[in-house]
């Protein structure tokens, strides 16, 4: 059983190319703008349009929330924002979270942040806060975002089809998990 109250020191991990830092209003901008980027919405599937006022406000109590990490991507070095990314739905008996990444523009992809980004949640997900299992939704149009769950140890464990309608047309999805075991093996 996982410590539910481990979850409110929000954590710095720090790798190569990227630092995960706690997301707060500092970030409100940049996140606004990442709402804004059409092929970001696509790749996400995210019908919803935030106003600034409620990115403000999401950003300002991350901080504060008692059952979920959200963690802004800045660039190493200089500390540019290039994304978000959020361990969530946590089911302390099981031992297991959801997880969902999003750079915030297509310029900052395809260079390594996001795996990077990802095993740095990976090893605080299994190491620190004692998971066993870490799961997600993926659409899977998705090829590049699914390449990479794949190299950091997911693995396809199912198919929820005509999950995500889309400008007119219909797409599954994939679950994708991957379990503490994977990603030791997956790290070697
Ligand atoms: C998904 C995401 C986090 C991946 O991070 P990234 O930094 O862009 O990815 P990386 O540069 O680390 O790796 C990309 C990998 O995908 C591969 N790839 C890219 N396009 C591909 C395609 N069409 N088919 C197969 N593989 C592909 C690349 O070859 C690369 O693998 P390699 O390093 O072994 O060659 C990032 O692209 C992103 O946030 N995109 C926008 C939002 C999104 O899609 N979020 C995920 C929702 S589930």
């Amino acid at each position: 059983m996982i410590d539910l109250n481990a979850l409110r020191a929000k954590p710095t991990l720090s790798g190569g190319r990227v630092r995960l830092v706690p997301l707060t209003e500092e970030h409100t901008d940049a996140f606004y703008a990442s709402t804004l980027d059409e092929e970001v919405r696509r790749l996400t599937g995210t019908h919803h349009m935030p106003s600034y006022l409620q990115v403000q406000e999401w950003c300002a109590t991350r901080a504060e929330s008692p059952d979920r990490v959200d963690l802004a991507i800045t660039e190493q070095p200089g500390g540019r924002f290039v994304g978000e990314l959020s361990l969530q739905d946590f089911d302390p008996d099981n031992e297991s979270a959801g997880y969902r990444i999003a750079l915030s523009a297509i310029e900052f992809t395809g260079q390594g942040l996001g795996r990077e980004a990802t095993r740095l949640i990976l090893e605080y997900a299994f190491g620190e806060l004692g998971l066993h299992r870490v799961w997600l939704h993926v659409h899977a149009f998705n090829m590049r975002a699914i390449a990479v769950y794949r190299a950091c140890g997911f693995s396809v464990e199912g198919r929820m089809r005509d999950s995500l309608f889309w400008d007119g047309r219909r797409h599954d999805s994939l679950l994708m998990a991957i379990l503490e075991h994977d990603f030791a093996k997956a790290s070697r």
